[in-house]
């Protein structure tokens, strides 16, 4: 008679089972056996252990210490988000009116990338770091550059940057309103053109207004930061998120009301990231408080510290950093063990996985001519709109392209960027730029504008020799 049939399924062993059993063979083996790290187990580095609530530890990295191993190690090692310290600030990514540079920018965005970090972008509109040409500028025509600055630069990064801080350090330091610059004088409205303008060039990327000294929730300045945000949330305007700058020292030290600072932007229904993070001294109890202060509100999405070494700092006097040469100081333990304590949160929101190399998009058909050009709507407006145009590679790599259409409408562009225009009448042509002439075989770039006259998507013509 066969039994099998009526016994019950024979129940699969459990892992812990199994491991018994072979301490059981080899006898006394004790805790070094146990294999696995149980859930919740510390973390040892700040990226992982930030990564446990869902949250990103990040740092200012500079193009120029790239070659240094002992910066890169750490570097490497210990953070999973980064900053360019200087590389994609005004100055450097648009040394001339309409000529945009990426060389340093990319350096850094690469070797991060290539590193698996993310990216934060840093930043498009400042009075800070200006170009000599921007500097000189006023009025409408500042505005117009201003605008132009926003679309190429992100442009060049499109789809590859968690979060850009669009506007930099527009309030003045005392009495809770603007800042006095050239940009503020372009009217009290260019911190929102500025945001609007981030959003329709990059809808993936996370929009922040930056500034330092607005840790302190009893301060002015705090508080005309606070107000703009609640503004802009009331009537649309588009924001993600508040990036504290948060250098701390004996001018403007740390504060127990963080904690209501954070928790109070978050409660306008923004992110609000810790970006520049550096402590006079570097106690690792205010080190510690700083990450307790995010840790206690689900929208802290994560702490960037501005640099690796003291050495690296900008404030290397104040010896604000967590490392010391290659050692780790004391307050980085105190951070590492915050980080540890916190109990997993829910994971923040999702981002953009950033891409090592321009993003190809997928085409179903061989090009003709080396390669094909699509333009597209971004933006409209009454009188005016803004478009994108995306120039793909056929089955080769090109090295240059020229793209053409013809207005259907008596439409004109008023600025360009990542491309060079030529115009005669209705007759557009736009040849690339320095920088984007080469696609590789399947992939693609894009330049866009912004027009005069109705919207409008002529058939372009796209040739490469
Ligand atoms: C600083 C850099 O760290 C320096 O290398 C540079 O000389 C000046 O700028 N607020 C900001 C950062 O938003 O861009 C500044 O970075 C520090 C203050």
């Amino acid at each position: 008679m066969d039994t099998k049939a009526i016994l019950p399924p024979r129940p699969l062993k459990s892992p812990r089972v199994l491991i018994a059993a072979a301490v059981g063979v080899l006898g006394v083996v004790t805790a070094v056996m146990v294999p696995t790290t149980p859930a919740g187990a510390a973390a040892s580095t700040l990226g992982a252990a930030a990564a446990q609530s869902g949250r990103y530890f990040g740092t200012a990295i500079s193009a120029g210490r790239l070659g240094d191993s002992q910066y890169t190690t750490i570097a490497n090692r210990e953070f999973n988000m980064v900053t360019a310290e200087n590389e994609m600030k005004i100055d450097a990514t648009e040394p001339n009116r309409g000529q945009f540079n990426f060389t340093n920018g990319d350096r850094v965005y690469n070797w991060a990338v290539q590193n698996g970090k993310r990216v934060r972008g840093h930043t498009l509109a400042w009075h800070g770091q200006q170009p000599g040409w921007m500097q000189s500028l006023s009025g409408s025509s500042l505005r117009q550059a201003m605008i132009d600055h926003i679309n190429g630069v992100m442009g060049h990064y499109k789809g590859k940057i968690y979060a850009w801080d669009v506007v930099n350090e527009a309030y003045a330091d005392s009495g809770g309103g603007r800042r006095d610059s050239n940009l503020q004088r372009t009217g009290n409205d260019w911190i929102e053109v500025a945001f609007r303008t981030a959003r329709a060039a990059d809808p993936n990327a996370k929009l922040c207004y930056n500034d330092y000294n607005i840790d302190n929730w009893t301060w002015a300045k705090t508080q005309g930061v606070y107000n703009m945000v609640r503004d802009f949330k009331q009537r649309g305007v588009p924001i993600d998120c508040v990036g504290l700058q948060s250098h701390f020292n004996s001018g403007s030290p740390y504060n127990s009301n963080y904690r209501t600072t954070i928790s109070s932007f978050a409660a306008l229904g923004v992110d609000v990231q810790i970006t520049e993070l550096d402590i006079q001294g570097a106690s690792a109890q205010t080190y510690a408080a700083v990450v307790n202060d995010c840790l206690a509100v689900t929208r802290c999405a994560g702490i960037t510290v501005w640099g690796v070494r003291d050495q690296d700092s900008w404030r290397s006097g104040d010896t604000p950093l967590l490392f010391s040469g290659g050692n780790k100081k004391p307050a980085y333990d105190a951070v590492l063990n915050a980080l540890n304590a916190a109990s997993p949160g829910p994971t923040p929101t999702p981002t953009p996985t950033p891409t090592p190399t321009p993003t190809p998009t997928p085409t179903p058909t061989p090009i003709p001519d080396g390669c094909a050009a699509t333009i597209t709507t971004t933006n409209s407006w009454q009188g005016g709109f803004q478009s994108t145009v995306t120039v793909q590679a056929g089955g080769a790599a090109i090295s240059e392209w020229t793209v053409r259409w013809t207005w259907p409408d008596g439409q004109s562009i008023s600025s360009l960027w990542n491309g060079q225009q030529s115009v005669s009448g209705s007759s557009v042509t736009v040849r690339n730029a320095a920088y984007n002439g080469s696609i590789a075989a399947g992939g693609s770039t894009t330049f866009g504008f912004t027009a005069n006259g109705t919207a409008a998507t002529p058939t372009a013509t796209c040739t490469s020799p």
